[in-house]
């Protein structure tokens, strides 16, 4: 899944960035080498760095 459309940067992405440490959008699309361009994605990519950092219960998608 793509967590940000102007730089392609996957949740998968977002995630190893968490992991690494890295708590915010900008640091984690930083990591990836990009930048905030439109800044429509940083709530969602902050709601996934905080749920693979454990400061948020995990959102499961009912099938
Ligand atoms: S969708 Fe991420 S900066 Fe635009």
């Amino acid at each position: 899944m793509i967590v940000c459309v102007c730089n392609r940067i996957t949740e998968a992405e977002v995630r190893k960035a968490a992991r690494s440490g890295y708590a915010t959008p900008e640091a984690a699309y930083a990591c990836v080498g990009c930048d905030v361009q439109c800044g429509c994605c940083l709530d969602f990519a902050q709601d996934v760095i905080d749920e693979e950092q454990g400061k948020r219960p995990r959102l499961r998608l009912v099938a």
